[in-house]
This record gives C-alpha cells, structure tokens and sequence, in this order.
C-alpha cells in the first residue's frame, strides 16, 4: 500500500445496504483476512444493522473498523426499528453513516436531522461519515452547490461546537452525486474533484484551512476496480464509499489495490 498519500490517510468504506446474509459477511471477512496486510489506509464495513456482531467478531485482528449504515438522535427510547448511537459502540461500531440519499429519500431525513444524527454520533464517541450530495434535476438545475452548502451548513451547525480544536476532525463526508448512485455513471474525475474542492474550501471558511485540510472527503457512486485510480489521483478525494461493488471481497479488494497502486 506505499504511496497513499500523506497527510490524510485516505478511506475505503463498504456500504453494505440491505445485502448479505451473515454466512456470505463471514466469508467476505475471511476473504480480506491476510489480504490486506497492513494498508496505509483506513478499512471500514458498514453492514446491515443484524450482522453487526458477527461483522464484529470477524474483523477482530484485521485493521478494518465497523460502522452502522444509520444512528438515531436520541441515544434511547419508543423508537421502533431504530439504532441509537450507544447500541452501535456496544456492538463495536468506530463510524455511523448519517444522511446517505437513500435515507434522506426513503425515510424523509431532513438537513436539520442529518445534523442531529451527526451529534449524536460525535456525543457518543462514534465517527459520523456524513453523506452528501446532489440529484439529478439539482445538477440539471445548476444547483449543485447551492445543495451541497446547505446540506454541510446545516451539519457543522450541528456538530461545529461539539469538535475537537486540536487533534484529527472526527468526522469525514462522503460526496455521492444522487444520479451517480448505483447508476454505473460515475461522476468524472474533475467534476468529483470540483466538487470536493468546494465542500473543502466551505470547510475552511467554518474550521479553519489547518482543520479542513485534515478531513477527508470520500468519492461514492459506482465507484469500481476500473475508475477509481483516476479518482483518488485527484487532490481532494481521500477515498471510497462503495455500495455494489464492495458486495463482493475480490472486487473491494481491487479498489483498495489499484488506489493504493495510483497513490
Ligand atoms: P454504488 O457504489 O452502488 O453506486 O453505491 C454508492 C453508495 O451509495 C455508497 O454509499
């Protein structure tokens, strides 16, 4: 893995949606297991909430992390089919995913409640990666950054007061266009590149230049073994969220590769 870039140590996230059964998430751990080594990267799995545990354990040993796909903004309570953010820890989760397009579509997860997720993540000692990102008709609108400033606004709203000043930010955003999302049109390299640099430069105007450098900006949409070298060769991409092709171990294993041969 020599050459991924420094300072930011770039991620490679699984987002496992509503796939695989325990048996077939066991066997994709075992599959990583001797065939990462030691990457100069961070490794994390964000399974459906029922195979946390057995996820868990299976990594136990690897330097992957475990993440849940959704955290609610209460840590308890009368909240049917809900995960709080203290059930995650307990099951040994390092991240939440808060705001990803399918949440916010499916389930009506406004800006304001993105953020509060966000907080509750951050308050409870978990790692939000916080997902953002425009529609179609928004891009064809040209509204794309208009989205996404106000999607980032109203989460550092929430999170702003409760971050660290010193050390890593501990968070990361994942940029996933809407239309590029399990679409197989993934976004160019320059048109993912704008849009970090823009999410970046917001950061900055909040954080600080020193604060923002440090996050690290996920790419997500059809990202694949085939276009994610040109990807993270592009300044302000640190990484993957991957949903299709992290499904199968040898095509995950692929990404992780041909970025760190790219780095
Ligand atoms: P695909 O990689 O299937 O396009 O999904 C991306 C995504 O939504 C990851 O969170």
């Amino acid at each position: 893995m020599a050459g991924l870039r420094a300072p930011r140590r770039p991620i490679f996230a699984a987002n496992w949606k509503m796939n695989l059964l325990r048996d077939e998430a066991e066997s994709f751990c075992n599959d990583l297991r001797g065939a990462l080594g030691s990457p100069e990267a961070d490794v994390v799995i964000f399974p459906a909430a029922p195979l946390l545990d057995s996820v868990a354990r299976s990594i136990e040993g690897l330097s992957v992390m475990v993440g849940g796909q959704d955290v609610h903004h209460e840590s308890e309570g009368a909240f049917t089919g809900d995960v709080s953010a203290p059930q995650l820890l307990d099951a040994g989760c390092v991240w939440a995913l808060c705001g990803h397009s399918e949440r916010r579509r499916d389930h009506a997860e406004t800006d304001s409640l993105v953020g509060a997720k966000a907080r509750a993540a951050l308050d409870h000692g978990l790692l939000p990666m916080i997902c953002l990102g425009e529609t179609q008709s928004q891009r064809k609108a040209g509204e794309t950054m208009d989205t996404l400033s106000r999607q980032l606004h109203a989460v550092l709203d929430a999170i702003e007061s409760s971050l660290d000043e010193e050390g890593e930010p501990r968070f990361a955003l994942a940029y996933e266009p809407v239309w590029a999302i399990g679409t197989g049109a993934t976004a160019t390299p320059a048109l993912a590149q704008e849009a970090h640099d823009f999410l970046r430069t917001r950061l900055a105007e909040r954080l600080g230049t020193r604060r923002a450098s440090q996050v690290r900006i996920l790419y997500g949409g059809s990202a694949k073994p085939g276009n994610v070298a040109e990807l993270i060769a592009e300044p302000d991409i640190d990484g993957f969220l991957v949903g299709g092709a992290s499904l199968d171990s040898v095509s995950f294993r692929a990404i992780i590769h041909n970025s760190a041969a790219a780095g």
